[in-house]
């Protein structure tokens, strides 16, 4: 029998994002889609195989430069999701240039058993740049298999088995990375999923289910948590998490430092998911600066260079113990290409300042949004920490009833205006720019915001 998964809880599919199953989303096509566009939507809706969130999608794209993306009708948005790969921003010329050299320098891929001075060269940049502790690095095609990867070092290292994750968090859709993600939309379905996969809240300021307000009630409670799953399984091998939630949610250094101290007291490693966080994303080259250094700590998307698929870990050299198994024998393990993208995706970071540049025009840009939210009663919340920011909306500010269906209207409203935003748990306005964003651009995106969320509270309909 084969049976069709049916879309009828839109609690579990906009936990990551916006839904393609919508009539708002449908009246989106029906404006928006020229003729051309239409033909080529069509055939990716008849030739893909569908899975929700990505087919049908939004609208066919031509090109992608920098901060922005373009369709084929030639309209350009202003992309503050990027899928997290355009940190150094799209069709970065240095990184493409330096893609161009490998491919000219005659070596591109590199068989397993071999080595290459790209690849070599890369892992020594990791080294110098991530934090005191991180040494060794190890890399794959993809954040799931990053995450992975080092999950399994994890468990090798420590000989035990179990895990403690966020709920709501998400870490790759493969079956080991989804084991540990906290929404049961990527597990639902699949009957068991990875053993020993345990899960705490993550420390929400703004929303959390004791109704707590002070940051440290919040604190004491979930590494309250923490420590009793840790006293009461003592297999634990590791706790994963983002060092700052996706919608964005920011924890205390308190908290992680908590963690990583409860983690060292009871034999757990600790692994921080910065796929999307790494590379100048907060303000800093790493999330993990901000708050504590972790055991391991995993990389992906634009790590890449916005060009190609790949993902990593780095880890102290004490973990430098799998000569006896394999934790990621991927194929494309020391891809010459890839790297060459992303040592050239750093340097550029670094001589442009971006990390520098993320810092000040993200707070720049918070200070704007806290001046909407004095005009907006839609907006409760506005939080982030570099271009790593979220706007949460709600219909009632003393309930924090969140306003999803007003947000998905939104989030419409701002790509007819020339910006392209995701939702994330329904109601979470998210704006991740590309890193080269310049800070007139930045003030067209809040412009925009700023009028589509004063539509909506006008009572206009999409
Ligand atoms: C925090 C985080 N971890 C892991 C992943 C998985 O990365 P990939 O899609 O490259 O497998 C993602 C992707 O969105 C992510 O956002």
């Amino acid at each position: 029998m084969i049976r069709r998964s049916d879309n009828t809880d839109p609690r579990i599919e906009r936990e990551q994002g916006d839904v393609n199953t919508t009539d708002n989303r449908r009246k989106y096509w029906e404006r928006n889609l020229s003729a051309e566009a239409k033909k080529w939507f069509d055939e990716d809706n008849k030739y893909f195989l569908h899975q929700s969130l990505s087919t049908p999608v939004l609208n066919v794209l031509a090109k992608a430069r920098g901060s922005y993306i373009e369709d084929l009708d030639g309209k350009k948005y202003i992309d503050m999701h990027g899928n997290g790969v355009h940190n150094a921003g799209f069709n970065n010329p240095v990184v493409i240039e330096a893609v161009k050299k490998q491919l000219d320098d005659g070596l591109t891929f590199c068989p397993r058993r071999y080595t290459n001075i790209p690849a070599v060269k890369l892992a020594k940049k990791l080294a110098a740049i991530t934090p005191a502790g991180l040494d060794r690095s190890l890399f794959c095609p993809g954040g799931s298999e990053a995450v992975e990867m080092a999950l399994m070092l994890a468990k090798q290292a420590t000989g035990r088995f179990k895990t403690i994750s966020f709920w709501d968090s998400f870490h790759g859709a493969g079956f080991g990375a989804a084991s540990v993600g906290g929404e049961e939309h990527f597990s639902g379905g699949f009957g068991p999923m990875v053993p020993g996969a345990l899960r705490v809240e993550f420390p929400n300021y703004y929303r959390n289910p004791w109704g707590f307000s002070r940051q440290q009630d919040v604190d004491a409670e979930c590494l309250r948590q923490i420590e009793l799953i840790l006293k009461r399984e003592p297999e634990m091998a590791a706790i994963i998490g983002e060092p700052i939630s996706a919608t964005p949610v920011i924890p205390s250094k308190r908290f992680w430092q908590g963690v990583k101290q409860l983690g060292e007291q009871y034999g757990a490693l600790l692994i921080f998911d910065e796929i999307i966080e790494g590379f100048g994303r907060t303000g800093k080259m790493f999330a993990c600066e901000h708050f504590v250094t972790p055991d391991i700590l995993v990389i992906g998307k634009s790590f890449g260079g916005g060009l190609m698929p790949f993902a990593g870990i780095v880890a102290g050299e004490k973990y430098n113990v799998c000569r006896h198994r394999s934790v990621g024998h991927y194929t494309h393990e020391k891809n010459a290409l890839c790297a060459a993208a992303a040592l050239a995706e750093i340097a550029y970071i670094e001589e442009h300042k971006l990390c520098e540049h993320a810092a000040e025009l993200g707070a720049y840009t918070l200070k704007r949004l806290f001046k909407l939210q004095e005009k907006h009663p839609l907006i409760g919340q506005a939080a982030g920490l570099g271009l790593h920011i979220g706007i949460d909306l709600v219909s009632d500010r003393k309930t924090q009833k969140r306003a999803t269906e007003e947000a998905e209207i939104i989030m419409f409203k701002c790509l007819e205006k020339g910006l392209s935003a995701k939702t994330i748990e329904g109601n979470i306005l998210t704006l991740r720019p590309a890193l080269v964003i310049t800070q007139s651009e930045m003030d067209r995106s809040v412009d925009i915001i700023d009028e589509a969320i004063g539509e909506v509270e006008q009572g206009k309909k999409y």
